[in-house]
């Protein structure tokens, strides 16, 4: 596939010949829209596409969960299987609000990945109390048995489980870009790590087990650093036997603050499948703020920035699933986060489907990567048999 160095909005005016006010880019025609859900189109290419849900939400909108079954073939928890939503209390789990979305899936013949079981954000407050008081065999068991028994109670349901998320941080100054502001590094060390994937292992050997970060993708400064922090931390565990089998890069995108360039991200998924790693994208979406005010104008640039993006992802055998962090603009947590959301309070526009579950400029663009990805050498893990 031909690589590009791509820059959306201003960014590509800065590197192309600057737009004058008159010389307004013209709108590339309305694409097709029209045909099977982007679960289809994944198919084609031996892949999965789907997206986050909340079970509050569905709950309350038929529509949403209308359009969750026309277009996905796997889904993940939003909250669902944050500890913050699973165990309020040290004595007790509470996956009720899981077991909703994992019925859904099983009811309609999707896939789920499982969100998230080690992180450092979410956490009730007793827990981060107790991880920096406990000794350590009690730390060990506060990371571990949220292991064993999330994994063990979804075991064949859940083919693919983010293990560890967000570990790496360079911002927070350590030579090694390692998050330092986690209750379990802290803890643990980054041993932590070690023992949640060997013990993600022994709770259900047939789910894959991911790692999985953000701020992969841009040129930016920021993403090198992180791109270098994670691919460190890949090979270190590896080195040491510790059974990761997957990186998901997470995919929010931020195409009027950064550039992207093909190459530099194809470079990199290259790394990460050359050291035997699969990869899924696992949060896809796109912050829109800071494009053109003109909606169209900013869907096609939103839309294009999509393409390339996933143009390079998909060229790439190891990866398998593709999930946006949401599915319609009526959803999303880019119009609730300070540093995304519009000031005028309107939506952002970095979902497949609009706040009305209308298909999108980027519903097309996820669609056609799809149609010419080359075929997926990663092989989905299939619920109840081994990964
Ligand atoms: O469900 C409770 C509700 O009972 C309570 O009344 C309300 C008031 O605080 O909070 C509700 O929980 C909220 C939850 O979403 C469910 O809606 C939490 O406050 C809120 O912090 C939580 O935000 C989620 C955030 O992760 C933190 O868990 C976002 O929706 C979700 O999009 C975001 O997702 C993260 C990924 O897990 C990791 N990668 C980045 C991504 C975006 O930040």
């Amino acid at each position: 596939m031909k690589r590009r160095a791509f820059l959306a909005g201003a960014a590509a005016a800065a590197v192309s010949v600057p737009l004058t006010s008159s010389a307004v880019p013209q709108l590339p025609p309305m694409p097709d829209t029209s045909g099977p859900g982007l679960k289809a189109h994944a198919a084609r290419s031996g892949r999965r596409y789907g997206c986050a849900i909340k079970s509050s939400q569905m709950q309350s909108d038929p529509a949403l969960t209308a359009a969750i079954v026309r277009e996905a073939g796997v889904i993940v928890q939003e909250w669902e299987l944050k500890r913050n939503a699973t165990q309020q209390r040290p004595d007790r789990f509470d996956f009720s609000g899981a077991d909703k979305l994992i019925a859904f899936a099983q009811k309609n013949g999707m896939a789920a990945r499982g969100h998230t079981l080690v992180w450092y954000a979410a956490n009730p407050k007793w827990l981060d109390a107790a991880m920096r008081t406990s000794p350590r065999r009690r730390q060990e068991g506060l990371l571990g048995g949220y292991i064993t028994a999330a994994m063990r109670r979804y075991a064949g349901k859940i083919t693919e489980w983010d293990v560890v998320n967000e570990a790496i941080e360079p911002k927070e100054g350590r030579p090694d870009g390692m998050r330092a502001k986690t209750i379990w590094g802290e803890a643990l060390g980054e041993g932590y790590i070690d023992l949640a994937f060997h013990l993600a292992r022994d709770a259900d050997p047939t789910a894959r087990r991911f790692l999985t970060d953000y701020g992969l993708e841009h040129t930016s400064r920021r993403c090198e650093q992180r791109r270098t922090a994670i691919l460190k931390l890949l090979e270190r565990l590896l080195a040491r036997g510790v059974p990761v089998q997957a990186l998901g890069v997470q995919g929010h995108l931020k195409p009027f603050q950064e550039g992207f360039d093909e190459r530099v991200f194809a470079n990199f998924l290259d790394e990460v499948r050359g050291m035997g790693l699969k990869i899924a994208i696992t949060e896809f979406d796109l912050a829109d703020r800071g494009g053109p005010l003109d909606i169209d104008q900013r869907d096609a640039e939103v839309a294009a920035v999509g393409r390339a993006f996933l143009d390079v992802a998909l060229d790439n055998p190891a990866v398998g699933s593709v999930l946006t962090w949401g599915l319609s603009d009526r959803y999303s947590w880019l119009s609730t986060y300070e540093g995304y959301r519009w000031p005028d309070g309107e939506l952002s526009r970095g979902l497949p489907l609009d706040s009305n579950f209308r298909r999108k400029r980027l519903w097309a663009a996820i669609a056609q990567a799809f149609d010419h990805a080359p075929r997926a050498e990663a092989e989905l893990p299939v619920p109840g048999l081994p990964a």
